[in-house]
């Protein structure tokens, strides 16, 4: 398989020509996106979100790609552009070699390939519309199935997400969440996609209809031969369900690599954190604990975004390149890649015996949960360094 990382660039690496043979299905090259905001007075100064800055990625065939980071880095902005609702202002998405455009992919033919699902169902069910009717809407707008063909293929599509063909008589308040979830999928799935977005997915669903949907998204995977572009904040639905990971920090890639790879390791400080705050798993190293708030996408620190709560910045004696550069995308072992200047030694954590140490403070501990959310404070390990990691 070719390496990922051909031709890597400042902010990621350049996808490959549209008249070079590829077997990827989408191809995001230096993506950006800017908001602008303020007063509506010509007179006043307007602040600017960078929401995206700079992303690239690539997504085989039958491939699934995860996207993590905390709230506000800009995942559901490259979602956006990537389902053709927002334009990029620079940069370039390319859907089997064409351009994507603000209407989705340029060729005809080629729109309804890439579907999106989101984590609120409501969002694309019309609640005065009966299911079987919601599902018929793109299939009729984009072919030409009528009549008991139509009907046929809504049952289908139906049963392929696990509901009876009479759910198409019913409105989707008398479904449950996890049902009105598959009825998405269904709808997600009726003009055979090649990619489907999933932001979100299953963040709304219980814990038990979670399983289920992430289970049905892989049979769905397997049989329908779809990729995935995957949204998550929860760190065990992305190791479930993604072959490759991207972490996200402030609208910039902080690392990208095959999942297994990624979780076994991390070659930036930031994922680091990421995973010990997700994971009750003991290690022979102290717990590594993300403090303090996300930076404005407004005004971005200088240099690497992330030095302001980097434990390995701290750790190095706060080197001033974190602060005057920006470290680009570098593959640090085959096809992974680590937007930090000192990958290699983030890629080596201090031992527990190296920093021999006391318990872990009630404030570290919540400061662990706050990185992905409640229930996750037992990530830190019952043995604190004696030099804190935080910051
Ligand atoms: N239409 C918009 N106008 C102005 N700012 C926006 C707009 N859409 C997104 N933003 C800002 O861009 C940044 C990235 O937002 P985005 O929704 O992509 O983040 P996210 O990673 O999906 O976050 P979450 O995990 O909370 O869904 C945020 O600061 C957000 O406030
Ligand atoms: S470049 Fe410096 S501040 Fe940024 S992640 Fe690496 S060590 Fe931390
Ligand atoms: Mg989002």
């Amino acid at each position: 398989m070719k390496s990922r990382f051909a031709g890597l660039r400042e902010n990621g690496w350049s996808a490959p020509p549209p008249d070079q043979p590829s077997d990827d299905l989408l191809a995001v090259r230096d993506i950006f996106k800017y908001f602008s905001f303020g007063p509506s007075v010509p007179w006043a100064k307007k602040r600017t979100i960078r929401a995206v800055d700079g992303v690239s990625f690539r997504i085989a065939q039958q491939e699934t790609l995860g996207l993590v980071g905390e709230s506000g880095c800009g995942k559901t902005t490259t979602a956006r552009m990537i389902l053709g609702l927002l334009a990029p202002d620079a940069g370039e998405i390319r859907f089997l070699g064409s351009e994507i455009g603000r209407r989705g992919p340029a060729k005809r033919r080629d729109r309804g390939r890439i579907q999106a699902v989101f984590q609120d169902p409501w969002s694309s069910l019309d609640p005065r519309m009966r299911v079987g009717d919601a599902i018929a809407e793109p299939l009729v707008v984009n072919t030409r199935l009528r009549g008991q063909q139509l009907r046929d293929r809504i049952a289908g599509l139906l049963d392929a997400v696990g509901l009876g063909p009479g759910a198409a008589r019913n409105y989707p308040h008398e479904f449950s969440g996890g049902q009105r979830q598959r009825i998405a999928i269904a709808r997600a799935l009726s003009l055979n996609p090649d990619l489907i977005v999933l932001d979100e997915p299953v963040s709304a669903l219980d814990v038990s209809i979670r399983a289920q949907i992430m289970n049905l998204l892989k049979d769905l995977q397997q049989e329908m031969r779809l990729s995935y572009l995957l949204i998550a904040h929860d760190l065990a639905t992305v190791r479930y369900l993604t072959d490759s990971v991207g972490v996200m920090y402030l609208g910039k890639l902080a690392e990208l690599a095959p999942t297994t790879d990624l979780f076994a390791r991390p070659a930036h400080p930031y994922t680091l954190a990421l995973i010990d705050a997700a994971s009750a798993e003991v290690r022979d190293r102290p717990p590594i604990v993300l403090s303090g708030d996300i930076p404005s996408p407004a005004d971005p620190p200088s240099g690497c975004r992330f030095h302001t709560r980097c434990w390995l910045y701290e750790q190095l004696g706060r080197p001033k390149i974190c602060r005057t550069e920006q470290p680009p995308m570098t593959e640090v072992l085959p096809n992974h890649a680590s937007a930090c200047h000192f990958a290699s030694d983030a890629m080596h954590p201090p031992t527990r015996a190296a920093v021999a140490g006391t318990s872990p403070s009630a404030a570290t501990r919540a400061a662990a949960a706050s990185v992905v959310g409640p229930g996750t404070a037992g990530a830190v390990m019952p043995v604190a360094p004696s030099r804190p990691l935080r910051i």
